[in-house]
């Protein structure tokens, strides 16, 4: 059993509505229910059927859908810290991008394309490569292998309650709430 995490400790976040996070957080817990209804029923269902296949097909969308929220809220905080430009994650930005600025335009540009789903600095331990990856849904396009660092929700549930149609306005405004010490502990473990 998977348990729904409470991030009620943002609201009154700058740039985002109570309104809208607190939609959000209910959407979220409609993942982890489907998870653990998912993964409840999987155990019983005959093998091989039709159902079991179609199940089977069904969770890694649930799955994704619910440990991607649970990643993009917890990048997000009323007392976001800039990256320090003394640590590791900053050094390998700036190697990886040529300088932080262009870092962001990337993650930004790619935050601006058409469609619904998500924008990931994704990193690969093994050769130490960071991407900036556009996830169509919550599962298709994932990097294998790659480990999540900064995570942004760019389905239209994010941002419309509060901005409309303009997705470039939230962008900014989860941009200035980024948790950059939580990036930074992802990147190190
Ligand atoms: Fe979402």
């Amino acid at each position: 059993m998977h348990e729904t995490k409470n991030y009620e400790h943002l609201l009154g976040l700058v740039g985002f509505s109570d309104t809208l996070l607190k939609n959000h957080f209910t959407l979220y817990g409609g993942y982890v229910t489907n998870v653990n209804k998912l993964a409840e029923k999987s155990e019983t269902m005959e093998m091989g059927s039709v159902e079991y296949a179609e199940l089977k097909r069904r969770f890694g969308w649930e799955w994704n859908g619910m440990f991607l929220h649970e990643q993009y809220f917890e990048n997000l905080s009323k007392q976001s810290v800039p990256l320090s430009v003394d640590g590791e994650l900053y050094k390998k930005i700036t190697e990886r991008f040529g300088s932080f600025e262009k870092f962001e335009k990337d993650f930004r540009a790619t935050g601006a394309m058409r469609g619904i789903g998500w924008v990931i600095l994704a990193y690969q331990k093994e050769e130490g490569r960071l991407f900036t990856v556009w996830v169509n849904e919550h599962d298709v396009e994932h990097l294998a292998g790659t480990t999540p660092l900064l995570v942004m929700d760019v389905f239209e549930h994010a941002y419309i309650t509060d901005y409309g149609i303009k997705r470039a306005d939230y962008i900014e405004s989860f941009w200035r709430a980024i948790d950059w010490k939580k990036v930074e502990e992802r990147f190190l473990k």
